[in-house]
């Protein structure tokens, strides 16, 4: 069942091709023209008229939904908030009947983000769901929503889940611009014509697997690392931080390169891997400056970078590269090197990379 692969982990991640297809299958429309997203019928003009959205999840789910709201604030020019499940219900939130909470969960039992649906709907919010399990707790208490398709996950650590989470939101945010009239013909097209690459481009990124084994092998004692991302790609560093920590149970942060300097930095040192997102897009001068900032001060760089970037090399340690993709929808295949570099640590370190210690697939108490 793990179809020839030596966990589920590296099968589901090499699934992404497929699965972000299947998330995204019967869903664009003849000639790129539209996006229909069947089970938001009857709920798009509620969408359409949020005062605000909320996004709320836990975990990697919670990463999927800041990465949501660089989308929907971009493309769709909505109000956004996105909050952790546990700290928004017991928090008395400030909700308003206009506000439209979407609630992000692969298992669709997490116990924390059912409970904050319920404490929004009875202050008389429009709850949408974005699950993949079809039919769980979270899927029937919401009142309408998108599911992911993305099929079973095995592997405890979350990925093929998170990359359809955030294909689903990217068509949600790209049919609200539309809707809404925040988004220009010609970037809707390109955001399209960006989406329906990504397969192809993700199996770019898997033939580049051996380079990202080697980066890991010569990395895997390390007892620290920092991640840093700007823009959709600060959610991306949090995400890989999480991979790393929860299968090879070495201590990683991340954060948002700009804050670097208001502390991290003075953790870095020759032995401080730091890994970059520094791809090719709006804040590509500004990454660039903060990695010379690492480098000064001897921390050993790792960059993804896009492909043909010859700045970059010259400055680092380690390149991945990746191909160019709309910045909107990079994180899509920014995080997959992630996730290859955490699953070569762990099993390197020898870890149980489908059930890591003390973590479940899904979380059904607080
Ligand atoms: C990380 C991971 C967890 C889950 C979190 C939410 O790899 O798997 O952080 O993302 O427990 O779970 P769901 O999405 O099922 O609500």
């Amino acid at each position: 069942e793990k179809g020839g692969y030596p966990h589920f982990m590296l099968k589901e991640i090499f699934g992404q091709p497929k699965s972000i297809a299947d998330s995204m299958r019967g869903r664009i429309h003849a000639g790129n023209e539209s996006i229909q997203l069947g089970g938001l019928t009857g709920y798009f003009d509620r969408l359409a008229d949020a005062s605000r959205i909320i996004f709320i999840g836990c975990g990697t789910s919670w990463h999927a939904g800041l990465v949501a709201e660089y989308l929907f604030e971009e493309l769709a020019r909505v109000n956004v908030e996105v909050e952790y499940a546990s700290e928004f219900r017991y928090r008395n939130p400030v909700i308003h009947p206009g506000d439209v909470v979407i609630a992000i969960s692969q298992s669709g039992e997490t116990a924390d983000t059912l409970a904050a649906i319920e404490l929004a709907k009875e202050n008389g919010a429009t709850i949408l769901g974005v699950c993949n399990a079809v039919g769980s707790s979270i899927a029937r208490a919401t009142h309408a929503g998108a599911y992911l398709h993305a099929g079973p996950e095995i592997g405890v650590a979350s990925t093929k889940a998170f990359t359809s989470q955030v294909t689903v939101l990217a068509l949600m945010a790209i049919a609200l611009g539309r809707r809404k009239g925040t988004l220009p013909d010609h970037t809707f097209r390109e955001l399209l014509n960006g989406l329906q690459s990504l397969p192809g481009q993700i199996e770019q990124v898997l033939r580049n697997s051996d380079r990202i084994k080697e980066i890991g092998y010569i990395f895997t004692y390390a007892r620290n690392f920092i991640y840093l991302g700007r823009g959709v790609h600060f959610p991306v560093a949090l995400e890989g931080a999480l991979k790393l920590k929860e299968i090879s149970y070495i201590h990683a942060e991340g954060y948002p390169a700009a804050e670097m300097k208001h502390g991290p930095i003075a953790l870095i040192d020759e032995d401080m891997p730091v890994i970059f997102i520094a791809t090719r897009d709006s804040s590509y001068e500004k990454i660039v400056s903060n990695i010379q900032e690492v480098k000064a001060r001897k921390g050993r760089v790792i960059a993804i970078v896009t492909e043909g970037d010859q700045l970059i090399k010259t400055l680092v340690d380690f390149t991945i590269e990746i191909p160019w993709t709309h910045e909107m929808i990079s994180p899509l295949l920014s995080v997959v090197p992630l996730q290859l570099l955490s699953y070569y640590i762990a099993v390197m370190r020898g870890r149980n990379v489908d059930q890591p210690r003390n973590l479940a697939k899904s979380v059904t108490v607080e």
